[in-house]
């Protein structure tokens, strides 16, 4: 019998790329999505990728009755659970709103996992749980100290399931760190789908290449970095899904609860990726620089050493298969889903 996996967030930009791969490895999956920051073609794109039929619930990770009817139907083995709201800027603005989606969520959801004794999870975390520990290279030790509401809640649930193994050894949890992840399903069918004006670096770009929007503000240039622009760890969307497919397979075989970063290890700038982005898409990218942007490092990276060795599992791909898959999708799709 074929492991049945619940995903939650599943029809999202990292679940979404992860269900393919759980899809071709014989995986069966079901998923979980309320649909508050994806699309149901997402859905149609899957199966046209992987030739499966997906089973989808639509629903909220708060819905007691939705889990335990899911979880009564289906059989589920498994949790990858990426459900959640990730904007820093609106955490802060909507805290509560945050605590109850991504805190309050995660409690029910593993209340009702607890109750149908599903004890396996993979959780989405993010390197934003580390703040600013004063230098740039992250290990798994570094100490946490989130500077703003998103990464609050991600440390919280951490603690959470920290928690839930110690007080029932039996429960199977991988807390995986992603640094960020960009990049696109390479067929161009599947990618990030921002709703209204990008926050983030890649999505930007690529809706300058494509003509939505005139020029990126670059956030400042006077950083200690060679080229005065920030520097952060991209990591491609496939590698990060196949990431969590390790964690998975990893809990199937030891119980030891892992905390992992999902990096590369190779920082680049913002310049720089500007650049591979214009050979990728042979688009001139307009920008300007413009003052610093509150809460930006100069630069932060993954140490990675840890995950290699535990999933013996290693990021591929660099930023120029990063930046030619986002146009890929971008060109497809210039207005999304
Ligand atoms: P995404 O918004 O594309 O996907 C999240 C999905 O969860 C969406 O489809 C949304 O509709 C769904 N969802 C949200 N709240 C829900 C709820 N209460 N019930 C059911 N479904 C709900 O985001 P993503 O980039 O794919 O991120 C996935 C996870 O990884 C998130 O938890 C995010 O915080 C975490 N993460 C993302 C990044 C990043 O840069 N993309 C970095 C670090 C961590
Ligand atoms: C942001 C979030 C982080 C989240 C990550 C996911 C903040 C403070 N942090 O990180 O919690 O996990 O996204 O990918 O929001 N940049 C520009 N112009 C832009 C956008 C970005 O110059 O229009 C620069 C930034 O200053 C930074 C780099 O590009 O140096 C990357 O920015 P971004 O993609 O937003 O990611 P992070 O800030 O690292």
């Amino acid at each position: 019998m074929n492991k049945k996996v619940l995903v939650t967030g599943g029809t999202g930009y990292i679940g979404s790329h992860t269900v393919v791969q759980l899809l071709a490895a014989n995986y069966s999956v079901v998923i979980l999505d309320n649909l508050c920051n994806s699309s149901r073609e997402v859905l149609n794109r899957i199966e046209l990728l992987s030739g499966k039929k997906v089973d989808f619930v639509e629903g909220d990770i708060r819905n007691r009755d939705v889990l335990q009817t899911t979880f009564q139907l289906h059989g589920i083995d498994s949790v990858i659970h990426f459900a959640g709201l990730k904007a820093v800027g609106e955490s802060q603005t909507q805290p509560l709103m945050y605590y109850d989606n991504n805190v309050n969520g995660s409690v029910i959801l593993l209340e009702e996992m607890a109750k149908a004794n599903i004890k396996t999870i993979v959780f989405s975390s993010s390197a934003t749980v580390y703040g600013d520990p004063g230098y740039s290279q992250y290990k798994e030790d570094t100490p946490v100290a989130p500077i703003n509401v998103y990464g609050r809640t991600k440390l919280m649930v951490e603690d959470i399931i920290k928690d839930l193994k110690n007080s029932d050894a039996s429960w199977r949890a991988a807390l995986l760190r992603y640094f960020n992840p960009v990049g696109a399903h390479a067929s161009g069918q599947m990618g990030e789908n921002p709703s209204g004006i990008p926050n983030n670096l890649m999505p930007f770009v690529a809706q300058v290449a494509v003509g939505k929007r005139e020029k990126l503000s670059v956030y400042g240039n006077d950083y200690n970095t060679p080229d005065g622009t920030g520097k952060r760890d991209y990591i491609h969307v496939e590698d990060l899904a196949a990431g969590h497919l390790a964690a998975l397979k990893v809990l199937e075989n030891q119980s030891e609860l892992l905390t992992l970063n999902l990096g590369t290890g190779k920082p680049n700038s913002v310049l720089e990726m500007i650049h591979a982005f214009e050979k990728a898409s042979g688009k001139k990218i307009n920008y300007e620089i413009v003052a610093r942007r509150s809460g930006d490092l100069a630069e932060y990276y993954a140490d990675p050493t840890l995950a290699e060795k535990v999933l013996g599992w290693q990021a591929q791909l660099g930023i120029d298969r990063m930046c030619e898959d986002t146009w890929r999708w971008q060109m497809n799709n210039p207005n999304g889903y």
